[in-house]
């Protein structure tokens, strides 16, 4: 199996979702092959839980990485869970060539490139402009 795929479903054991019960991974793969994993952490305050994506993306980019391959998402669902609407954002900001691979609780993959998801995505070529 796919390394990547399977550090997703590693990191989806460790979902802190005591609320919603709804466990996501995500992997996180560089431009030179490095692996770093997210789970989604809820929050008594709701509002403040961070997905597995953006986890996944923020320690990356902590570490000093800046160039990003592909993003594997893995979720206990029968359909492929995409990631929302936030984290497409936070992953174009510093992942436009991202390809977005959904596994679904089959372990069954689908891939796609994260422009599909966002498209017309605002990002800071607006921001030079105002
Ligand atoms: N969640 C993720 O971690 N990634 C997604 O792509 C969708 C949603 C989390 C957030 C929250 O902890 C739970 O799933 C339900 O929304």
């Amino acid at each position: 199996m796919d390394k990547l795929v399977n550090a997703a479903q590693q990191a989806q054991q460790r979902a802190l979702a005591p609320y919603s019960k709804f466990h996501v991974g995500a992997a996180l793969e560089t431009a030179a092959g490095k692996i770093y994993t997210g789970c989604n952490i809820e929050s008594s305050s709701y509002g403040l839980t961070c997905c597995a994506e953006r986890v996944a993306m923020f320690k990356a980019l902590s570490e000093g990485e800046r160039e990003f391959k592909r993003l594997a998402v893995a979720a206990e669902t029968e359909e492929f869970c995409t990631p929302c609407g936030a984290c497409r954002q936070v992953l174009w900001d510093y992942g436009q060539n991202l390809e977005i691979i959904c596994v679904n609780k089959h372990g069954a993959q689908h891939a796609l490139p994260l422009r599909d998801l966002l498209p017309e995505a605002f990002d800071e070529h607006f921001l030079k402009q105002g």
